[in-house]
């Protein structure tokens, strides 16, 4: 159960006062536990264009498109779990159907992820673990939500650059407890690194590319689009009142959107501009939608460049043999999205590709219904006329490929 967050408790927050000693950013990284690596792999890598990063030492990957050292990860799925009832030692929810490996957020500074340890305790959610990542090298404090789902509050993952080169895995310090406050700062510790081990600072991990054949919109790329942004994360829960109030007291994010789809209550929640950065459908619609019953996840989103990348996304996925659904996509279950498109992976996960997010800004209102564009599903036009934030949002850092 999640205890009602007493209003009277203010917590300081760079000089500002919040309901928590956390504010989520963006949504920071995502992944999945899958069967079959090399498939995965083969989808999510050269296909949709996720760059290995670093190798998990117990089988998978972390993936960027940008300078995140990971925004997307695929683990090796933990042997298949008998039932619902989880044996000592166990989280306390262990849904088998639970194939999201972690929904992790981005908070602006250290002290937030360390003071959000007590915060998270006192009202009553169960801790999976906190300190500091290897691979990454992020601070961090894991936890789950009401159905199960891990959720991570960040601060610091290592930036990738030119190079493309991870920090070599002997620099990387992982914590195993609640990080004491002030640590060194990442400059220090790689000076540091530099002076005590024989490591040379270019020794990390480097992966290949496959060759650039696609001209997009002027640069020569293995496939004709390009990932700008990731999320949406859309769940299917038990209860959406419950996982509504635990993102919404605990976690903070707020409500843009609420629908009703079939009959069933459906919320749309933001961190910063996006429209929104989580879905909550209820678990009844996940078969009348026809989505794999495999997963409690309904679709990950993954935005692309423009419409143009967006289209061909589409036919190149097709011809490489992947299910892309865009008639079946209900538009009640994307707003402020305009176009969009299921792309089913090897084991069936929802991956959602857009190309636009309406922005929302200080007052928190929406675009009106009738203000947004319409959309027929089975019919995607060539071009489109532009709208007052077609371009807008936070955009790509760096060079596509
Ligand atoms: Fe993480």
């Amino acid at each position: 159960m999640v205890a009602p967050v007493s209003v009277a408790t203010k917590f300081n927050v760079g000089g500002i006062l919040l309901d928590r000693p956390f504010k989520i950013r963006r949504l920071g990284h995502f992944g999945f536990n899958m069967a079959d690596l090399e498939k995965a792999h083969h989808f999510y890598s050269d296909l949709l264009g996720f760059r290995v990063s670093d190798e998990f030492a117990r089988g998978g990957w972390f993936m960027r498109f940008g300078t995140d050292h990971h925004a997307f990860a695929l683990f090796q799925k933990p042997p298949a779990q008998t039932g619902t009832t989880p044996a000592a030692g166990e989280r306390r929810y262990a849904r088998p159907d639970i194939t999201i490996n972690q929904i992790t957020w981005q908070t602006q500074s250290l002290s937030e992820p360390v003071n959000a340890v007590d915060f998270l305790l006192e009202r009553g959610v169960e801790l999976q673990r906190t300190g500091r990542d290897g691979a990454g090298s992020n601070w961090a404090t894991y936890f789950y939500d009401p159905d199960g789902h891990t959720n991570e509050l960040y601060y610091g993952i290592e930036q990738v650059g030119w190079d493309g080169k991870s920090k070599p895995a002997e620099y990387r310090r992982p914590v195993r407890e609640k990080v004491h406050l002030p640590v060194k700062s990442e400059f220090d510790e790689i000076q540091e690194s530099l002076a005590t081990t024989n490591v040379p600072i270019d020794a990390g991990y480097r992966p290949m590319e496959l060759p650039g054949v696609h001209d997009v919109d002027g640069i020569l790329l293995p496939r004709p689009f390009k990932i700008v942004k990731h999320g949406p994360v859309n769940l299917f829960v038990e209860d959406v009142a419950r996982a509504r109030d635990f993102y919404l007291q605990i976690l903070g994010l707020q409500v843009t959107e609420e629908v009703t789809y079939r009959g069933e209550p459906c919320v749309f929640l933001r961190c910063n501009t996006e429209h929104h950065s989580l879905g909550l459908f209820p678990l009844t619609l996940r078969e009348p939608l026809g989505l794999s019953i495999h997963t409690t996840c309904a679709s990950f989103g993954i935005q692309v460049a423009n419409y143009r990348q967006l289209r061909e996304a589409v036919a190149f996925l097709r011809a490489e043999g992947v299910r892309v659904e865009t008639d079946r996509v209900p538009p009640e279950l994307h707003p402020g999205v305009d176009y969009a498109a299921w792309a089913f992976d090897p084991e069936g996960h929802c991956i959602q590709l857009y190309y636009y997010m309406e922005q929302v800004g200080w007052d928190g209102r929406t675009r009106p219904a009738s203000q947004r564009r319409k959309v027929n599903p089975s019919r995607w036009p060539e071009v489109l006329e532009p709208m007052a934030d077609t371009f807008m949002g936070e955009p790509l850092l760096g060079p596509w490929g």
